[in-house]
């Protein structure tokens, strides 16, 4: 039985990464796009088991390649094709907020479950559901937490901070990555008046004077929330400011705009490309592959 891992260009290095944390093969899909914008896609490699590698951040982009290339898979003989996915895309809207919004949630797990036999994931964007099994209906889908990875990025950060979690959401999450290093953690109070505007509050932030403070979130998007936390921390005379996530989608802009504010440095793993990705994600990928037994034939 042969397995192996198949990645798209611009997530080579990572996928390469986890291939040869699974020793196994690592083969490529070519994809090209014609004058009309369709998509071509080319799976070169065959495996009955194939491990399908993309972060599906700017998913209107990369999810029509990701199934025609789980099909070319398929077509070329797999028996199994399974998707990690280490940044999942369009967890967020998980109801309608106004009649007739689509609920991207419900639809794109379903889709991906129509075309996977199994997903993995890191750290997915979910509130309101508990597991991701209620957003990928009738495959197996794991959710790892990057939490371990981000406590190990602490622990060579020197002088222990104060970490701060920017709303309640983030309660449990946070207390995760803190427990290793017993870190003192405060947790906000986040209200969201639109997509780049939200209004902080930190109770307890007198603990955070003189002290330097880590943000840590699941997600950083517009960068948004860290710089209004980071008003909050600054006014209650923390020494400096820093942030860590699981995924960071910001712009260059955006970064920008974080560095001026003097969060310095932000760090996040490896699931979607960018300068602030700097924790690899592979070895933890590959332990949840094999702990699921979905390797084995
Ligand atoms: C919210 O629920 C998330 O945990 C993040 O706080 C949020 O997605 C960050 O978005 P932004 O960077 O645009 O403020």
């Amino acid at each position: 039985m042969s397995i192996a891992v198949f990645g798209f260009a611009e997530s080579s290095g990572p996928a390469g990464d986890l291939a040869a944390a699974l020793g196994l093969p690592y083969h490529q899909v070519e994809t090209t796009r014609f004058p009309d914008g369709e998509s071509l896609v080319r799976v070169c490699g065959e495996a009955d088991i194939a491990i399908l590698y993309r972060s599906l951040d700017h998913p209107n982009d990369r999810l029509v390649e990701l199934l025609l290339a789980a099909g070319a898979l398929r077509a070329g003989g797999a028996r199994k094709v399974l998707l990690v996915a280490p940044y999942l895309g369009y967890m967020r809207q998980d109801m309608a907020f106004r009649p007739g919004e689509a609920i991207s949630q419900r639809i794109i797990g379903a889709l991906l479950a129509d075309h996977f036999d199994a997903l993995v994931t890191l750290d997915p964007h979910l509130h309101r559901i508990a597991h991701l099994s209620e957003a990928v209906p009738r495959i197996p889908a794991l959710a790892l937490t990057a939490a371990p990875l981000l406590a190990a990025a602490l622990e060579r950060a020197g002088e222990p901070p104060v970490l701060v979690g920017p709303d309640a959401e983030s309660h449990p999450w946070v207390e995760a990555v803190a427990a290793p290093g017993r870190l003192d953690v405060l947790v906000g109070e986040k209200h969201r008046h639109g997509p780049r505007s939200v209004e902080i509050t930190v109770p307890g932030s007198e603990l955070v004077r003189g002290r330097p403070v880590v943000l840590v979130d699941d997600v950083i998007s517009s960068g948004g929330t860290l710089l209004a936390a980071a008003e909050r921390l600054r006014e209650a005379g923390a020494s400096g400011v820093s942030a860590l996530a699981t995924h960071c989608l910001a712009s260059a802009e955006d970064l920008a705009r974080l560095a001026s504010a003097g969060i310095v440095p932000v760090q996040a793993t490896q699931t979607v490309a960018g300068p602030a990705a700097t924790i690899p994600v592979a070895g933890l990928l590959a332990a949840g592959l094999r702990e699921a037994g979905w390797l084995n034939g």
